[in-house]
């Protein structure tokens, strides 16, 4: 019942003419590729360009890779929610590992972007995921429970269907290690339990959670088989328009 999303972060990558030769490649590969919501968030300054060949209206959607919660204003360097809408982005990756851990965003930083996205008719993918360390600890169901609770603090319970969550657990992002299919599922099953308890079972029910690190096209399969694992976030496998491809494909057999 929830479809799945396989979303493309293509993080501080591609130009705008890699980003063109991508799309006209990958348009064609997906074309007869239903049951599946694609996502491609690429770098800000590619998407006047990916908006004007993806437009509004395909199984392509845009997403961004960030943006500030303010309408405008002085914030230098900053990207604000009604420039995205204006080409036609519908997602807005939030609180991704590297801007927690690069860019030093806060929890409730991250909440703030969360409330400003819904007001603006942006879905977030909100991305959540322990360390390596913490793993090791134990301690990841509760970070993950922190991690939620804090980026959805006064989320009203009707956005919640709307939203995506990502689980990438840090440890797995770019290393090549991915988490074993029953390691994410757990961490899924856990998340939804947490969703249910912010919203309500039915609603938590609802909600698609998307596995990120180390997602390749063959590992794609056995992830997107498990039955808390509603689709991928992809970064490396992503920036080649025949692997990304490959990807999505692992989904829709899956989905029979
Ligand atoms: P990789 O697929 O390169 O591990 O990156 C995952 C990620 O961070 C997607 O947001």
């Amino acid at each position: 019942m929830r479809k799945k999303i396989i979303a493309a972060n293509w993080k501080m990558n591609m130009t705008v003419s890699e980003a063109e030769s991508f799309v006209d490649d990958f348009q064609r590969e997906v074309a007869d590729i239903t049951g599946v919501e694609i996502v491609i968030a690429p770098p800000f300054t590619s998407l006047p360009k990916l908006s004007e060949l993806v437009g509004d209206s395909q199984n392509i959607r845009l997403g961004a890779q960030n943006f500030h919660p303010e309408p405008s204003g002085a914030f230098t360097g900053e990207i604000s929610a009604s420039m995205l809408r204006e080409l036609f982005v519908r997602y807005v990756i939030i609180g991704h590992s590297e801007r927690r851990q690069i860019f030093g965003e806060s929890d409730a930083f991250i909440n703030q972007k969360v409330l400003a996205a819904q007001a603006n008719e942006l879905k977030p993918i909100l991305c959540i995921g322990e360390t390596l360390a913490e793993r090791e600890a134990g301690r990841e169901k509760e970070i993950l429970a922190g991690q939620l609770h804090g980026a959805l603090a006064n989320v009203p319970v009707e956005e919640f269907p709307d939203m995506v969550i990502a689980y990438e657990p840090v440890w797995a992002i770019g290393t090549g290690k991915t988490a074993t299919a029953a390691q994410a599922q757990e961490a899924h099953a856990h998340t939804r339990e947490v969703l249910a308890e912010l919203s309500n079972p039915e609603t938590a029910n609802k909600i698609r959670i998307q596995y990120g690190g180390s997602v390749k096209p063959d590992n794609a399969k056995e992830l997107l088989s498990q039955p808390d694992i509603d689709g991928a976030l992809v970064g490396g496998a992503s920036l080649e328009s025949r692997s990304f491809t490959r990807i999505v494909s692992a989904c829709c057999e899956d989905n029979g």
